[in-house]
């Protein structure tokens, strides 16, 4: 049974559902929802095959290639990005077809090579440069850091087609296919974690890459990335919502952070959180245990939110060891105008607050308090005080 699906005329998706994934990067993202392998088969007066799938797919992405066409038809190979979930068929697919030209940026032949080692036809190619396919071509745009150096971009002209590898993908399995036919939640839930998790670091050259696509007018009918589903419905929306999130995104959230030994900071946390509804009826209060959650999720959840409260009690005279690790992730992805301060319980020394507070300064939050600590459990005179942390915060927002 043939596993591809057409999109369009001329192409026909060629990719992987991996329901199974549960983490990604090796076990540095939660993948809850699965993701998907997207890879695209173009028929037009030349064959052109867009990126391949993960490497433990890649016998069964072959056997499925040669259902939908002959590996000797195709004329060339595009690999977007180098990355192992789209390059990892190649030496599966390169054994059989050894000399077709594979197109890719100048950093991707680098990647592919230092991946791989294949002597593969590579075909370096810049911004502006084309391949032919008839009169209709592919049109490549480099893409640094959207998220690795070597990405890039493919217009077909044909049929007005993005491809658009990672930027714009969500992980989400879907058998679908297209982002009118997923529950919309489970869609920008993912896509914004996605968004979160990986590309916050480079908001600035997103914003920069998708002003210069957007100038050059060109029409988009579909965008077809690498993860998740095809845009087709309006598919500027993603777009537009790219641009928001890389514009310094906040909604009128506050996260409050914590770990906790003995409960004192998790009622310390409460309590916060209580006084900062009271100040703002309006304000989404988030209370994410770190020890407990996922760290991806809560680092969606420090994303959006306008202000972050990071709480620890003292061990070893530091803190906590998922926030700490929490910390070394929030650190590599430099949000931008977020406020933040610092709370925690102890017993005997009591460093964690004031180390805590140099590490949001670390991360780039602008500190707007102190912080708060207290010994101990919390007396209720203590989470009354707790109480009026919370309400300060708000008023130094
Ligand atoms: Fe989907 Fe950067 O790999």
């Amino acid at each position: 049974m043939k596993q591809s699906k057409r999109l369009t005329n001329n192409v026909t998706w060629v990719g992987k559902v991996d329901w199974e994934l549960a983490t990604f990067h090796g076990e540095e993202y939660s993948t809850w929802e699965g993701s998907t392998y997207n890879s695209y088969l173009i028929r037009d007066q030349k064959t052109v095959l867009i990126d391949t799938v993960w490497l433990p797919y890649a016998k069964e992405y072959v056997t499925n290639l040669k259902d939908e066409v002959d590996l000797k038809s195709i004329d060339a190979i595009v690999i977007l990005h180098g990355e192992v979930d789209h390059s990892g068929a190649l030496p599966e697919l390169m054994r059989e077809i050894p000399d077709t030209p594979i197109y890719c940026t100048n950093n991707g032949v680098k990647s592919l090579k230092g991946h791989y080692h294949g002597d593969w036809n590579f075909v370096p190619v810049k911004t502006g440069d084309t391949l032919d396919l008839g009169p209709s071509k592919l049109v490549f745009v480099e893409a640094p850091m959207l998220h690795w150096p070597d990405t890039m971009f493919a217009y077909y002209t044909g049929e007005n087609i993005l491809f658009s590898n990672d930027a714009f993908g969500q992980h989400l399995a879907t058998e679908s296919l297209f982002n009118d036919t997923v529950d919309q939640c489970e869609l920008y839930a993912q896509a914004i974690k996605y968004y979160a998790n990986i590309l916050t670091p480079f908001s600035r050259l997103v914003k920069r890459k998708i002003e210069e696509v957007l100038a050059m007018n060109l029409p988009v009918d579909l965008i077809c990335t690498s993860h998740g589903v095809v845009w087709r419905d309006d598919p500027l929306q993603i777009v537009h919502k790219y641009l928001e999130w890389a514009d310094d995104y906040q909604e009128n959230q506050i996260a409050i952070v914590f770990d906790t030994m003995w409960n004192g900071t998790r009622r310390m946390a409460e309590a916060i959180a209580a006084g900062i509804q009271e100040a703002d009826k309006e304000v989404q209060v988030k209370v994410c245990h770190a020890g407990k959650r996922d760290k991806n999720d809560i680092v969606t959840e420090i994303f959006k939110s306008k202000a972050i409260l990071l709480g620890s009690p003292t061990i070893n005279n530091r803190y906590l060891s998922s926030i700490g690790g929490l910390v070394e992730m929030v650190k590599g992805l430099k949000f931008q105008k977020k406020k933040a301060a610092a709370f925690g319980s102890y017993g005997w020394s009591g460093e964690s607050v004031k180390l805590l507070t140099d590490e949001l300064k670390a991360c780039g939050f602008e500190v707007v308090h102190d912080g708060f600590r207290t010994t101990w459990q919390p007396t209720e005179e203590v989470l009354e005080q707790c109480r009026d942390f919370g309400r300060e915060f708000v008023s130094l927002l």
